[in-house]
């Protein structure tokens, strides 16, 4: 079949000659991909940043598909059903799923005690392959396969796989209180949601701080949010101090992650050098424009070595850090209404539309962020007959 196929740091090429995914359990399903999407972690292991990632592995974290097979033991999916796939993989009987911490999964990632399984995401992450595919196998079929409603927009549903149920959860955890002043750190497809979804918890006022015009301008009017390009800004953190009464803003979300830019000595150490988790740029922004007793909430992935924040001004703050992968699908009952009654329009950040023959153009595009680049939908050959 085709798929996409890593072959190393920058190189990533679509393969025509890669085998057809197997049932290896009885609990699994096939699908055939509908559409998949290059995702902003996605670009963490196409610059060669994330442990394990191995030559030879099909990315692709984001995806939905019709189920063409079923293991036997499966119960609640059929062949010709068409499904939302979280990008989590989780077993659904472990402790950490039983508190719907679907992505700390306990069971689905044996090499691991931090992350649990991730479709596509190196053997850090289990080592399953993802759905930048025409077919991909999803383990414990029963758990995180979710039906897509006749009525949903397959370009809805792709997104709900995991950048909408990320920003929401980004908002759920910096705790929002009615009136609150929201900083967002990145103005990618995650950062566009968690400011949008800011406003459904009670914001009084969403800042989004990223260094792309294009991305800024987009979310400003999505999100009906105040934008600052920081590269325009001597000191950010002065900045947000100085707009938010000298305080600090209530709630900060980092939505950028390892590969922040802004601080020549992060982008040195975390990106050059690799001898921290990432680049801690956008944390350490979050940290210092927080006000004293805030919230900082972060989704943008680090990786698994230590790296340097500022642990002393979060106690002598007294900032409360919240943090995690996305539990997928404890956010999906709530976020398919959201979408039915219009509240959130997920489409609308796709700007490319790329056959997976193309993959390698469209990393390529994700990763410079060339032609306005906000969200690549990659569609295989036979979901666009
Ligand atoms: N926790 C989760 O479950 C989860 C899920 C999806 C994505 N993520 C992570 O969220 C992050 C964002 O994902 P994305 O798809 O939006 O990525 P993206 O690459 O499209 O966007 C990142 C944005 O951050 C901006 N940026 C860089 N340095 C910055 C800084 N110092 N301050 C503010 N903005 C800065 C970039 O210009 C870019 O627009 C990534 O780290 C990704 O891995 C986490
Ligand atoms: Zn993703
Ligand atoms: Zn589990």
């Amino acid at each position: 079949m085709l798929a996409m196929n890593y072959r190393g740091p920058f190189k990533v090429r679509a393969d025509h000659n890669r085998p057809y995914p197997e049932i290896e359990h009885p609990e699994d399903v096939i699908v055939r991909v509908l559409r998949s999407c290059i995702c902003g972690s996605d670009l963490h292991l196409y610059h060669g940043l994330v442990p394990d990632t191995r030559v030879g592995t099909t990315f692709g974290h984001e995806f939905i598909g019709e189920v063409v097979e079923t293991g036997s033991s499966v119960e609640t999916l059929n062949v010709g059903d068409r499904v939302i796939v979280p990008f989590n993989i989780a077993c659904g009987r472990c402790a950490f799923c039983k508190q719907k911490l679907y992505g700390n999964c306990h069971e689905a990632n044996a090499q691991a005690t931090a992350v649990g399984g991730v479709f596509g995401y190196s053997h850090t992450a289990g080592g399953y392959n993802g759905g930048q595919a025409e077919y991909a196998r999803v383990p414990y079929a029963d758990v995180g396969p979710t039906k897509i409603p006749d009525w949903m927009d397959l370009d809805d549903a792709v997104l709900l796989t995991d950048v909408v149920p990320t920003g929401y959860q980004a908002a759920e955890m910096g705790g929002i209180m009615p009136g609150d002043t929201v900083v967002v750190f990145g103005a990618g497809p995650v950062g566009i949601m968690a400011a949008k979804c800011s406003w459904l918890f009670g914001a009084g006022r969403v800042i989004v701080i990223d260094q792309l015009d294009f991305r800024l301008e987009f979310v400003k009017k999505y999100a009906q949010c105040d934008v600052y390009n920081f590269k325009e800004l001597e000191d950010p953190v002065v900045f947000i101090k100085k707009i938010t009464d000298s305080l600090g803003a209530d709630v900060c979300i980092d939505a950028v992650g390892c590969e922040a830019a802004g601080d020549t000595m992060n982008t040195l150490l975390g990106r050059k050098l690799l001898l921290q988790g990432g680049s801690t740029t956008a944390l350490h922004w979050a940290i210092n424009s927080v006000k004293k007793g805030g919230i900082v909430s972060i989704v943008g992935v680090y990786g698994p070595t230590n790296a340097l924040v500022p642990i002393g001004n979060v106690v002598n703050k007294g900032i409360t850090i919240r943090a995690n992968q996305c539990s997928v699908k404890r956010h999906l009952p709530r976020l398919i209404e959201h979408v039915k009654n219009g509240i959130i329009n997920p489409k609308e950040i796709i700007t490319h539309r790329i056959p997976l023959e193309e993959v390698a153009e469209g990393y390529h595009l994700m990763s410079t962020k060339l032609d306005n680049c906000i969200k690549p939908v990659l569609i295989p050959p036979s979901a666009r007959s």
